[in-house]
């Protein structure tokens, strides 16, 4: 089997494997033939996130996906390579700060139900692998969009019972966030965890239109949206 790995020029590497996983595969690679190939592993079983990286186009984990005969290898989109198949996250990241992706408030004496806790449970798994960060179109020409992770956070966060000033989160993504997304779902079809930030900013959509905002696009053409602004938080 024959296996392309671009390491800023595309490299190919002959290996024995049968139904083995591509983490698999660059682990034999690393040990076999060239120690020094670079990815970047922990897990090994989907929960850790640090192995995303793109076959044949699309974001996979390396340690679930398992080696087709002529896979293309390469790194995250949208993101400086360090090297090889390693990228520098720390951009996408500091978007969970950004946009007050957290509680805002100490909820050590606030107590919700367990209904309450599911309403929000998908959104707790993200992995922060960055599958849809390098799949989202919009984050590709505008780097400082806050993008799906984060806006999916901001979601977990508005939606929390125990979050004090949910409102104050929505004013926060107004710019660069929910309406510059093109509602496209690449992100939900790349997400390992299946969670769908595409419905997520649509929700915050929705929430923010029942603060006042409205699509930036509209009010260019002079809509005035009706809204009389009050806050349902
Ligand atoms: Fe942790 Fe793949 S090594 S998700």
């Amino acid at each position: 089997m024959k296996i392309n790995i671009k390491r800023g020029e595309v490299l190919c590497y002959e290996i024995q494997a049968k139904n083995q996983t591509l983490l698999e595969v660059l682990n034999e690679i690393k040990t076999t033939q060239d120690s020094s190939l670079a990815y970047s592993s922990g897990c090994r079983s989907g929960v850790c996130g640090s192995c995303a990286m793109r076959v044949n186009g699309r974001e996979i984990l390396a340690c679930s996906y398992h080696v087709q005969d002529g896979d293309l290898v390469e790194p995250l989109n949208n993101a400086p390579v360090i090297r090889d198949l390693v990228v520098d996250m720390d951009k996408a990241y500091g978007f969970n700060a950004k946009a007050k992706a957290y509680l805002s408030a100490d909820i050590d004496n606030i107590l919700i139900t367990h209904e309450e806790q599911k309403i929000n449970e998908l959104q707790s798994d993200c992995i922060l692998c960055g599958s849809c960060y390098s799949a989202c179109p919009v984050y590709a020409v505008n780097s400082e969009f806050l993008g799906p992770f984060a806006l999916t956070r901001v979601w977990r966060y508005v939606s929390d019972k125990r979050e004090q000033n949910p409102k104050e989160k929505i004013d926060n993504i107004q710019t660069n966030g929910v309406w510059d997304c093109t509602l496209c779902n690449a992100c939900t079809l790349v997400c390992p965890q299946g969670i769908s930030s595409k419905a997520d900013i649509e929700k915050l959509r929705a929430r923010s239109a029942l603060v006042g905002y409205m699509d930036p696009n509209f009010a260019s053409f002079g809509f005035s949206g009706g809204f009389d602004g009050s806050p349902i938080f």
